[in-house]
């Protein structure tokens, strides 16, 4: 449970130590921001906290039916090569940050096997459904297409199920093809499903797009590639045995917040974590930018959330962090053991800084400047939480996911707004229909 501790025993257990789990969660104890004050913040949030096991997203790690569900129907596609997910936000980019952090370990063994249709550019789309459908002239049975919609209205999402159905009509060998509907129980696209004999899986009525790739939505795919989806769900639950981790990160980012730091860098040190960025900027996003408050007042809040990566972003968008406005705060997420190593050799350039660098391991340059940015940043009195995880892989993605999950439920107690609605993008959504009608 993540209820508040004895504010005492909170303080002596977790600030200015590391916090042992998965990815481990330091904070700078010499920031700004008063201790007095993030306690004041984390003591206002413990029925916020007493609440959280209720929330969909957190329920679905403990749901064993669900997970029965998802391995029963994955076992029927276990022979097909390429899986091709189709949908939007919520419903890709979760599964998109996952697979890619798969990719870092040289055994994955999903190399090549997932595809993501999340667009509506037509040379991009045509080109992927004119590759899809030379595979599928050899050997039709071997390709999955995964339709992934909440709501089962989604423009972009259905316009492309529509446009793979007849691509697949026209091939001249289609002995079998396959799809899979993943879709709220009382949506259209349920419905539709049903009528073309498509095999369905429902996303729970209370979990949104953005909180649900620990769903049938992240995991079906992953299910049908052979991923251990049980152990997924049990590294998320972890994040409890954290007392009061998102909490105090959730208490210290509300206070930046109200000093002006409107922004959130997530600066990420792994090169297979910048889908992981993505997932995040909707979630932050989406969650916390709302024109109104709980009670209806006009607020127009939010954080505006930028991702960073280490070590290319140092040369480019370090300048204006440094020398710009004082108005972001920064999490930063690094990696400490890679999957392959090298060394440099003895005889390295023998000019200042290198000529230490014979017979050391390559990924000491990456560390250097991690360590390098974070020195820098505390000098420069640039306030930052940061994650170090063991490895890149799924295991701690999910978990990093959990957390932030978690922490935006409780950033959107204290600004007082609905982190689960979002009803600012119903407005273009509204104008596209309407032009549609019209085209
Ligand atoms: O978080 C959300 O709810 C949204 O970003 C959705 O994921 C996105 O709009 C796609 O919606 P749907 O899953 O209904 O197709």
């Amino acid at each position: 449970m993540w209820y508040l501790a004895s504010t005492s025993k909170l303080f002596a257990k977790y600030f200015g130590e590391r916090m042992k789990q998965l990815c481990e969660f330091f904070y700078d104890d010499s920031s700004r921001i008063a201790k007095p004050a993030i306690l004041e913040q984390v003591e206002s949030l413990h029925d916020a906290c007493a609440m959280m096991a209720e929330h969909g997203f957190v329920r679905v790690l403990h749901d064993q039916s669900a997970r029965d569900e998802i391995n029963e129907l994955a076992s029927k596609f276990s022979d097909v090569e390429l899986v091709v997910v189709v949908g939007m936000g919520g419903s890709t980019l979760g599964l998109q940050a996952l697979y890619q952090v798969a990719l870092a370990d040289p055994e994955c063994v999903m190399r090549e096997k997932l595809q993501f249709i999340d667009t509506v550019d037509t040379d991009k789309f045509i080109g992927q459904c004119d590759q899809l459908g030379k595979r599928m002239e050899r050997d039709s049975a071997s390709v999955l297409f995964v339709i992934i919609s909440k709501s089962g209205t989604t423009v972009e999402t259905i316009a492309n199920l529509m446009m793979i159905e007849s691509m697949v009509k026209n091939l001249s060998h289609t002995e079998q093809a396959n799809f899979v509907c993943i879709t709220g129980h009382d949506s259209p696209l349920w419905e539709y499903a049903a009528q073309h004999s498509y095999s369905r899986l429902p996303i729970p009525t209370d979990v949104g797009g953005r909180y649900s790739v620990l769903t049938a939505v992240g995991l079906f795919p992953l299910a049908v590639l052979g991923v251990d989806i049980a152990a997924l769900h049990e590294a998320a639950r972890s994040v409890a045995k954290v007392e009061n981790g998102p909490v105090i990160s959730a208490a210290i980012r509300y206070l930046e917040y109200r000093q002006s730091r409107q922004i959130h860098d997530l600066f990420l040190f792994s090169a297979y974590l910048e889908s992981f960025g993505k997932w995040s900027r909707q979630l932050i996003a989406e969650s916390l930018g709302k024109k109104h408050d709980c009670s209806g007042k006009e607020v127009c809040s939010g954080i505006t959330p930028i991702v960073s990566i280490g070590t290319q972003d140092l040369h480019s968008m370090a300048q204006l962090y440094f020398a710009g406005p004082r108005d972001k705060f920064t999490t930063f997420i690094s990696v400490e053991k890679s999957y392959r190593s090298a060394n440099f050799s003895d005889d390295v350039w023998q000019q200042s800084p290198f000529e230490r660098l014979g017979g050391k391991p390559y990924s000491c340059i990456m560390k250097s400047v991690e360590y390098g940015t974070k020195k820098a940043y505390t000098a420069e009195g640039m306030p930052f939480i940061s994650f170090v995880c063991e490895q890149a892989s799924m295991k701690h993605v999910v978990y990093l996911m959990q957390w932030m999950m978690m922490e935006t439920v409780l950033l959107g107690t204290l600004l007082e707004v609905n982190p689960f609605d979002q009803p600012g993008v119903e407005t273009y959504k509204r104008e596209l229909r309407g032009r549609l009608q019209d085209v």
